[in-house]
């Protein structure tokens, strides 16, 4: 049997380009004793993958050339020598952007049919959701009425730490790209209001208007360009959650924009603080079962925003870097 992949070609310099990805086709062997193969339904297009593809080490090891490139997957067992595993099971896993994946049973989770597609286990019930449910929940601990402000607010993570702040009782305001995006918050997901990035000149200035007590809690995923005007906003004791830095993953370190405002620690006694959603893993079934609660009264909604096939994953990654997703990015491998 063959197996489809898109692989890294080029490491990425600045801004990723659809040349620095190809696709190619390799033999895949039949699982052996113990093993399952796996084909592949839904991908994930994420920001994070970024820091993976330029050749330096983060906090996860870089992708060599010529590999595929990782992210969550799920699909369905085709073949099992795996007596946990039966043929037609759903798992949710991290091959990344390729038709099959082979797994002796570590590193794959069944997830249950039910109402929940299963690409959400992939999205507001995978990494994007526990993100926004931990470091909300965790890091940022909205009070009842308190003011909490969220950026790429349409995104996946953002759509879900929005919306569970609204499920704490606070009050929620969201940044994001366009009035669409805007008209969504607001008028399906519940915010209090949104701030459209492209219609404002003086961010400042926008957060300011619609937060008009100050900034209790900042979920933050775009970077210190927009920490810094939030930073002199921010409520007695606030809170701010580094949860990504989107704006800066395809910078130089030179190139990024620093903090000026750090009076407003001392003043405001504030705390920022980032998270590696991974280091809750402990944890992840108590939010599984939460956030499933949440999405099956209604009170959790998402959106994906899904490309066809393996081909068009590479422009689909670009395209995250200039807001073109709307919702959870994913790519459709099969039906
Ligand atoms: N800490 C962790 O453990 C962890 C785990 C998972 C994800 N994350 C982080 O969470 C963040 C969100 O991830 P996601 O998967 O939910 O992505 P996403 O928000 O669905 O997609 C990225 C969005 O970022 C915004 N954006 C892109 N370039 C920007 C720029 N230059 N300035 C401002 N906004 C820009 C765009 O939204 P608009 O145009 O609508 O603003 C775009 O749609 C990422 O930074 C990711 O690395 C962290």
């Amino acid at each position: 049997m063959q197996n489809r992949r898109v692989v890294l070609a080029a490491h990425v310099d600045g801004f990723p380009k659809v040349s620095d990805f190809a696709v190619d086709s390799v033999d895949q062997a039949d699982p052996a004793d113990g093993e399952v193969l796996i084909r592949n339904h839904f991908v994930s297009v994420d920001p994070g993958m970024r820091g993976r593809l330029s050749g330096q080490a983060s906090y996860t090891a870089p992708v060599p050339l010529g590999d595929v490139v990782g992210s969550a997957t799920v699909g369905r067992v085709i073949a099992s020598r795996n007596p946990a595993f039966a043929e037609g099971q759903w798992v949710a896993g991290a091959f990344g952007w390729q038709d099959l994946g082979l797994s002796n049973g570590r590193g794959i989770r069944r997830i249950p049919e039910g109402p929940i597609p299963p690409s959400a286990h992939i999205g507001v019930l995978g990494i994007p959701g526990l993100t926004a449910y931990f470091g909300l929940l965790d890091i940022g601990r909205p009070q009842p009425g308190e003011t909490v402000l969220v950026s790429t607010a349409a995104g996946a993570v953002g759509s879900a730490a929005g919306q569970i702040a609204k499920i704490q009782g606070a009050r929620v305001v969201g940044i994001a790209g366009g009035p669409a995006k805007c008209r969504w918050l607001t008028e399906e997901l519940g915010f209090d209001a949104a701030i459209d990035r492209h219609a404002e000149s003086d961010m400042a200035a926008a957060v300011a208007r619609e937060c008009p007590d100050g900034v209790d809690v900042f979920f933050d995923n775009v970077g210190n360009s927009l920490v810094d005007p939030v930073l002199p906003l921010m409520r007695l004791h606030g809170r701010i959650i580094v949860s990504g830095q989107t704006a800066d993953y395809n910078l130089r370190p030179d190139e990024q924009v620093g903090l000026k405002n750090t009076r407003s620690f001392i003043t405001a006694r504030l705390k920022m603080q980032g998270l590696v959603v991974f280091d809750y893993a402990k944890d992840f079934p108590k939010a599984w079962a939460e956030l499933s609660a949440w999405i099956l009264d209604g009170r959790l909604r998402f959106r994906e925003d899904i490309v066809e096939g393996l081909e068009a994953l590479p422009g689909a990654f670009v395209g995250l870097f200039q807001g073109e997703n709307f919702g959870r990015k994913l790519a459709r491998l099969t039906t």
